[in-house]
């Protein structure tokens, strides 16, 4: 099994890679700043994706999992959302996971993959108790994004909330460790199959309201 992970410098990206290599999988892990053998992606530079297609030529992908992501108006108030952080955010956490989606097809087809985007709950239509505008719909966004592409391609796509997490975003107060929250993913991406595609879920199993 080849899995490939996105921002696997820090925080739940880089414990995704040691639970895959601790299973013995073969786990690439990428990063705007590679090192440690991380391979390098910056997933808001476009220019980037063909050498990531090039480096995947003869790759049989089992997992492509799109964690990447910003939360770049975390504390903001609605007079402080300029349209720069508005532009970073979606980048980062919409066209940053198409694109990386889109370079790594022809891997995923050869190895009959699966697609994971970590969304947030905080993506929920139905649970929308206003603030975090940019983070929350950015996240949306890459909700349905998953949503539409579960139904274009014959590759399961889900669509993750990985509870929230002791890392950099989720502040040492927040509810779960970083192990209990890749132990949940690693068993949610085993359970994805073409008849759970576009399945919006936490870690713990619990189906989320769209
Ligand atoms: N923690 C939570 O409670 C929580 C809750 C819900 C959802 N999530 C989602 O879970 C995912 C991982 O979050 P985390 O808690 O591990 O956050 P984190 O500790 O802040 O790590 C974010 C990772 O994304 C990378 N990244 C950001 N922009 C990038 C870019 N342009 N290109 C490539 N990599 C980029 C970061 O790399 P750099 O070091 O270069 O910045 C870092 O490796 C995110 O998508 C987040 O939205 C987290």
């Amino acid at each position: 099994m080849t899995v490939l992970i996105t921002g696997a410098n820090r925080g739940i990206g880089a414990a995704l890679v040691s639970a895959y290599a601790a299973r013995g999988e073969t786990a690439i892990g990428t990063a705007r700043k590679s090192a440690n053998g991380l391979w390098p992606l910056d997933v808001t530079r476009p220019e980037e994706f063909a050498a990531l297609t090039d480096r995947l030529a003869t790759t049989d992908l089992s997992l492509l999992v799109c964690n990447a992501g910003i939360y770049s108006d975390k504390g903001r108030t609605i007079d402080d959302l300029e349209p720069e952080i508005w532009a970073e955010a979606y980048a980062t956490n919409v066209t940053g996971a198409f694109l990386t989606i889109r370079a790594c097809l022809p891997a995923l087809r050869r190895g009959k993959g699966k697609i994971a985007l970590i969304s947030s709950a905080m993506a929920s239509d139905a649970r929308a108790p206003g603030g975090a505008y940019i983070y929350r719909s950015s996240k949306a966004a890459l909700l349905n994004l998953g949503r539409n592409l579960a139904k274009d391609l014959e590759i399961p796509v889900g669509i993750y909330h990985p509870g929230w997490v002791q890392t950099d975003m989720g502040g040492a107060g927040a509810d779960i460790t970083v192990d209990q929250a890749v132990d949940g993913l690693v068993a949610r991406f085993d359970e994805l199959s073409p008849q759970t595609t576009g399945i919006f879920q936490s870690y713990d199993g619990t189906t989320i309201p769209f």
